[in-house]
Parts: structure tokens; C-alpha cells; sequence
């Protein structure tokens, strides 16, 4: 009866936790302030093992997120998504601009690697009207992070306080972090020690210290210059990773008003309002006789002559007339000669005769094949006779 109750209850609980709509999450921000939002996988793993959770079991899956902005391929342009590696946490960030406020509705798949099972979440996020106002900013360069690494809150707190402490106010806020990747940095070597780096820029309403106004100074940009250092470097980072490269600092003051574009000059291309367009002439004709000539008809009276001169080289003034004389009758000689010899009646000279030897004078009886093929011995040179007898 108790195993009934207990399975009733867990069949309950997993309805229940199965039935759970995922409510959309919302999230409000202002433009020109920077935004974070971590995608935890802790989260979402509950939403995938409901039922195994309430018993205490936890798996820790990895997990990837593919976001985009409903009915769109990709985010919208202020925002960026990264995550190291399915076994980290995701984040969106980004700073939104004027024309980005209003609602964005981002669409969160969540895909398990280990069940892949998969699941949509919505983020509704709503940008609201300018935040803060944050005429002074400066920007410093992390060259030993990465930006995973940074945008945890606790991570941004570290690097605040330092530029707190540099600034000598607390009103600071983020207004931009972002990889270096994104502004031409290149992929470090996959080696402990080589980092992408993170750009971080901070403003506040309070005007630069003393400390971040030697940025300015000539003196500072001439060193950095010379030898990518400066002796005026007051920069804090009681975290080591958290070190900035102090001649990659920059100063920005929005304070001045900025000075309005001028008007583009006009040039006289530009029409009368209205005017008719009337297109110009097309260019006069060209005469093209003399170019054909030129091009043509010259190179081809030029190769007529050349083949012409060949020709007559080749068939009326052959120096080989007289060659060909004479080896006719050297020939013609020989022949003569040739029929003579064969009218004496004179034997043959031996050395002209078949199996003659030189040496002994002796003459082999040619081979009887017809009358007794069946003695003629294999391998002839065991019975030579032109070969001298080895004494035994
Ligand atoms: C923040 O940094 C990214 C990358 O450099 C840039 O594209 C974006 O325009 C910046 N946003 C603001 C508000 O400065
Ligand atoms: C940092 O500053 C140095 C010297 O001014 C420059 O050569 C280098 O390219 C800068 N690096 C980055 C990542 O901006």
C-alpha cells in the first residue's frame, strides 16, 4: 500500500514538473549600458531531469545554446553570444544603441550533448530610454583574458574596483566589454599563457583623475611609440589576470559638444531640381583603316614575303645538288666492283665461312640435324673441339 502511495506521489511530481510552462524570462536595460545575461546550465538541467532532481540526482551535461532573435537567422547587432565550451556557462552581452531600444524577443534552443534532448526558452528583453549619461569614458585592454573569463559578475567587480581606485570614484559603470576577436585581434596559439584579450571601456560622470589623465600627455605617446612603454604607468590590478596594457588605453571625453559635419561642398555634376537629364553625345566615330593596316594587313605581306623567299631557297637553290652527284657514283663504283669480285672464281676467304675457328684454322662439320637428331648432344661446349683439354 505505501510502494502504491510513493509511486502515486512520484507520478505526480513528474506530471506537475512535466506540465510546467517555461514562462518567458524578461529582462529590462537601457541603452548604453552594458548588458549580461549568463545562460546557466544548473538552470536549464533541471528543466531537462525534472523527475531525476527531486531525487537527488544531478547530472552535470554539457550543454550548447543557439540564439537568435525570433524570426531571424541571428542576434540583433548589439548583441553577441559566446560560450568557451559546452561544459561553461553561455552569455549574451552587448551594449544596446538608440535605435535598438523596444522589446527583442530572443529565442534560446538548448540542446543537452549527452541526451540531446532540446528545448526552447524565450528571452524577452526590453531596452529602455538612454541610462546614465557618461561623457567620460576610457577603454583598457585586458591582454590576459579571455572574454568568458570577464563577463562573470564577480570578474567585472575585480576590474571595477581597480578603476575605481584609478579614477578615484565610484560612479563607474561598463558601457562596453569586448574580445579582441571582434576588433581584429587574431586567434592566439592554443598554448597556456596566450590569451585573446578583452577590451573593457568604462564611463563615469566625473572628469578623469590625475592617473588616467597622463594618457594624454606627449610624453606618454612618444614612449609608447619608442618602446611600447610608459614610465607613467599608475595603472591597479591587484588581480594579476586582470592587468591592463597601459599604451592601449584611451582616453574618451563626449563631454564637448561635437562640432556639427559641414556641408558637403558641391560640385558641378549636380543638377538643377527637376532638369531634364539629357545624356551626352556619344563619342565621335572613329577612323580604324590605319590601325588595320598597321595591325593586319603589314605582318601578313610580311609573311608572304618571308615564305616566298623560303621557298625559293628550298627548291631553286639547293646546295645539296652537287653532294647528291657524287654519291651516285661512288655508288654506281661500288656496285661495279661488287659484280666483279663476284665473277672471279676464287673460294670464299675463310674468315667469311660459318663455325670457322681462328685460331686452329680448323673447320666444325655442319650439324647433321636430319639424319640423327637424337645424339646431338645438349650442351655442345662439354665436347668442343675448339677448346684445348684441360690435362686431369
Ligand atoms: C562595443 O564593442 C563592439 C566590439 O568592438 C562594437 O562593435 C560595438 O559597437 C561597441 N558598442 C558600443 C556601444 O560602443
Ligand atoms: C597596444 O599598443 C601598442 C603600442 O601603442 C600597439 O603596437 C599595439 O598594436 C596595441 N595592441 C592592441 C591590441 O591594441
Amino acid at each position: 500500500m505505501a510502494d502504491m502511495q510513493s509511486w502515486g506521489v512520484l507520478f505526480t511530481v513528474y506530471l506537475a514538473s512535466a506540465l510546467v510552462v517555461h514562462a518567458d524570462i524578461k529582462i529590462y536595460t537601457r541603452v548604453g549600458q552594458f548588458f549580461v545575461y549568463e545562460l546557466q546550465r544548473e538552470v536549464f538541467q533541471s528543466d531537462f531531469e525534472p523527475f531525476l532532481i527531486h531525487y537527488g540526482h544531478v547530472y552535470d551535461d554539457p550543454m550548447v545554446f543557439k540564439c537568435n532573435k525570433q524570426n531571424f537567422p541571428d542576434l540583433p547587432r548589439w548583441l553577441r553570444y559566446t560560450q568557451r565550451h559546452p561544459l561553461d556557462n553561455g552569455f549574451l552581452y552587448g551594449t544596446p544603441l538608440q535605435e535598438d531600444q523596444g522589446k527583442t524577443v530572443i529565442e534560446v534552443t538548448v540542446i543537452n550533448k549527452r541526451s540531446y534532448d532540446a528545448f526552447r526558452e524565450r528571452l524577452v528583453i526590453t531596452v529602455g530610454t538612454q541610462g546614465k549619461r557618461m561623457p567620460y569614458q576610457v577603454e583598457f585592454f585586458l591582454p590576459l583574458r579571455e572574454i568568458e573569463k570577464v563577463l562573470p559578475s564577480a570578474v567585472q567587480q575585480e576590474i571595477k574596483l581597480d578603476i575605481q581606485r584609478m579614477w578615484g570614484t565610484e560612479r563607474l559603470d561598463f558601457v562596453n566589454i569586448s574580445s579582441a576577436l571582434d576588433r581584429g585581434g587574431r586567434v592566439p596559439l592554443p598554448l597556456p599563457g596566450h590569451y585573446e584579450g578583452v577590451y573593457v571601456k568604462m564611463g563615469s560622470d566625473q572628469y578623469f583623475s590625475e592617473c588616467l589623465l597622463r594618457l594624454l600627455s606627449p610624453q606618454h605617446q612618444q614612449e609608447c611609440k619608442a618602446a611600447g612603454k610608459a614610465s607613467g604607468d599608475c595603472s591597479i590590478c591587484v588581480n594579476p589576470a586582470n592587468c591592463m596594457a597601459w599604451c592601449n588605453a584611451t582616453l574618451i571625453d563626449l563631454s564637448k559638444p561635437v562640432p556639427p559635419t559641414l556641408a558637403p561642398t558641391r560640385g558641378s555634376g549636380i543638377l538643377e531640381g527637376q532638369s531634364f537629364y539629357d545624356p551626352p553625345e556619344s563619342p565621335p566615330s572613329r577612323e580604324f583603316f590605319l590601325d588595320y593596316i598597321g595591325t593586319v594587313i603589314i605582318p601578313f605581306v610580311l609573311a608572304l614575303i618571308l615564305c616566298i623567299i623560303l621557298a625559293y631557297v628550298m627548291c631553286c637553290r639547293r646546295e645539296g645538288v652537287i653532294q647528291l652527284y657524287h654519291h651516285r657514283t661512288i655508288q654506281g663504283n661500288a656496285d661495279e666492283l661488287r659484280t666483279m669480285a663476284g665473277g672471279r672464281a676464287v673460294p670464299r676467304p675463310l674468315s667469311t665461312l660459318p663455325m670457322f675457328n681462328m685460331r686452329t684454322g680448323e673447320r666444325m662439320p655442319p650439324l647433321q640435324r636430319h639424319s640423327d637428331s637424337s645424339h646431338i648432344p645438349l650442351i655442345m661446349a662439354q665436347h668442343d673441339p675448339n677448346t684445348d683439354t684441360l690435362p686431369r
